[in-house]
């Protein structure tokens, strides 16, 4: 999608559950959403990038039983922790909240009144799942089963070792509570429903016209084509937002969670001058673009469930939501309880955090499925960093440095500037596609094209052939410097770390983070003193 440059954007990356560690499956939510805001303002645009914990539900409530501590205990743990991870991999949100803010409390009720104000939400007796050991209701992840469309193992709500489908309460077959392992019953048990139903045409067009990947789009028409049906939005538990005038229900994790986004860009906003209009101009009168990063597994919510919602309450709709396809292990699903998971601070014990953040783009298209392995990984980072972009960095940087110290004088060449500006377009292309290979894939072609450069031009042949060919040589090394430059500015994006340190090897004064597309045909300032060359990236001995 190409955005105007004069409207103001928002992206968002989806809320991770506050109930236990990051891991690396999570990260292809939130490193390409921080390459493509990189991207953004280095293209120009006004952008805002928000997440936050989603710190309700069941799953944050069975973590605590399970911890035997308070959910609040487990939110401040884990929330604490995803600053952390994000922090250490440069995922530059503008503001980080938590859905159980007060302000998110407060901005659900307004939503959910307003809804039920226009008539959207009912009341209705259902079944439900309840474990007469433990004497209780048994909501979401508290009860497993059968799926109902796959047959495959699921919780409550949803099918997520199989068909990957959002179950509403009472579909479960067999159902066993999570706690004790005993069968459940099915009791009745007064809920709330909103109006999924009637939303069908609104959401059929709607899809039509959502920017972002296809696989969103197309898997959501699936589901409006089949039927919708209503949607239940209330669940029997103390943790969570309480249901307008019900003491015993709180609102399903599903409504509050997104409304984050909302509270969020208000919670940010709030205090700058202008607050209160600008808050209104991102989610009210679709003055600004909303661009939703997530993963597939959770399409049906962003893409069904969200926009009825801010529909039926009259808010600004999504304009794009990017799914990337999931990470895999060895082909098979991460699971936690089968020990399936590489986790993220032990990644980044070992490696640096640009190295994953490099792979995790290079690796597949965003929407198809990562296979995550060791082997890939080494061969990434040995082949590509090492081979291509450390050779490049080095072997440059160490001739210029011994035998100018400075910015040699001398033209840019054409040819130069024609690779470098191929590769902006490709790169900006990527970026309106949300292909973040096909982006690592442009730059890394420029440090291959400054490699045979450079290795055509033999320089360390023309050094010694006097004042003429030391005066060539310059010009071919100012050159290869302007190479090193564009390489800088286009991959700052995907590695922030290791482009800032070269970004000083080349002497350069300003902030490559702040660096706009537009410097890539500015040359290279002659004079300016280049700093001692480093290595960049170690080989990873397998
Ligand atoms: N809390 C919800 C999102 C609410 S948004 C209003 C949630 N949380 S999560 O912790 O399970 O996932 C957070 C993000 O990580 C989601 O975008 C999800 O798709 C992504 N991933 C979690 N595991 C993943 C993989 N194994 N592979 C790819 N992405 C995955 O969903
Ligand atoms: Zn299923």
């Amino acid at each position: 999608m190409k955005i105007p440059v004069d409207k103001p954007v928002l992206v968002t990356s989806a809320l991770p559950y506050v109930n236990g560690e990051c891991h690396i499956g999570h990260l292809r939510t939130y490193v390409p959403a921080d390459i493509y805001v990189r991207m953004l303002r280095k293209m120009g645009y006004d952008v805002r990038f928000i997440s936050g914990s989603d710190t309700h539900g069941t799953p944050i409530v069975l973590s605590a039983e399970a911890q035997g501590i308070t959910p609040e205990k487990v939110v401040e743990k884990y929330h604490e922790h995803f600053r952390q991870v994000f922090k250490a991999l440069n995922v530059n949100f503008d503001y980080y909240g938590q859905t159980d803010s007060e302000s998110n409390h407060r901005r659900t009720e307004a939503i959910v009144k307003k809804l039920i104000e226009k008539d959207y939400v009912y009341k209705r007796v259902t079944k439900q799942a309840f474990c007469d050991t433990c004497g209780r209701f048994l909501p979401d992840r508290y009860v497993e089963g059968k799926c109902p469309h796959c047959g495959d193992i699921a919780r409550g709500d949803e099918c997520d070792q199989g068909c990957g489908k959002h179950l509403e309460p009472g579909e479960i077959i067999e159902p066993k509570c999570k706690i004790c392992g005993n069968a459940a019953v099915f009791k009745d048990q007064e809920q709330f429903f909103f109006k999924l139903s009637t939303f069908a045409d609104f959401l059929s067009s709607y899809l039509d016209n959502l920017g972002g990947t296809l696989n969103a789009r197309n898997y959501a028409r699936e589901w409006v084509k089949k039927e919708l049906r209503d949607w239940c939005i209330t669940r029997n538990l103390e943790w969570g937002v309480k249901f307008p005038g019900r003491n015993d229900l709180v609102v399903y994790v599903w409504v509050d969670a997104p409304i984050g986004y909302i509270s969020f860009t208000e919670e940010l906003l709030k205090g700058m001058e202008g607050a209160d209009k600008d808050w209104r101009k991102y989610w009210k009168d679709d003055k600004a673009v909303i661009v939703h990063f997530i993963g597939t597994d959770i399409i049906y919510h962003h893409c069904i469930f969200w926009p009825a919602m801010l529909k039926g309450a009259e808010y600004s709709l999504p304009d794009a939501v990017v799914a990337s396809g999931m990470v895999k292990i060895n082909g098979g699903t991460f699971s936690k309880s089968r020990g399936n998971v590489i986790w993220t601070k032990e990644f980044l014990e070992r490696f640096h955090p640009d190295t994953l953040r490099y792979y995790l783009v290079s690796q597949s298209s965003h929407t198809k499925e990562l296979n995550f392995s060791w082997d890939s990984f080494y061969l990434r980072v040995n082949n590509e960093l090492v081979g291509v972009l450390g050779n490049l960095v080095h072997r440059v940087l160490t001739f210029a440095h011994k035998n100018f110290a400075e910015v040699p004088e001398g033209n840019i060449d054409e040819e130069v500037f024609a690779a470098i500006e191929k590769r902006r377009d490709d790169a900006i292309s990527a970026v309106e596609e949300y292909e973040f290979k096909k982006l690592v894939d442009a730059v890394m072609s420029l440090a291959d094209f400054g490699n045979r450069y450079f290795q055509r031009a033999e320089p360390w042949h023309l050094i010694n052939k006097g004042e003429k060919g030391r005066e060539s040589c310059g010009i071919v090394v100012k050159n290869a410097l302007q190479i090193l430059k564009a390489v800088c500015i286009l991959l700052e994006p995907v590695m922030p770390e290791k482009m800032s340190e070269v970004w000083r090897q080349l002497g350069m004064e300003s902030d490559v983070h702040s660096a706009k597309l537009d410097e890539l045909m500015v040359p290279i300032e002659s004079g300016q003193a280049l700093g001692k060359p480093k290595m960049l990236f170690k080989r990873i001995e397998t």
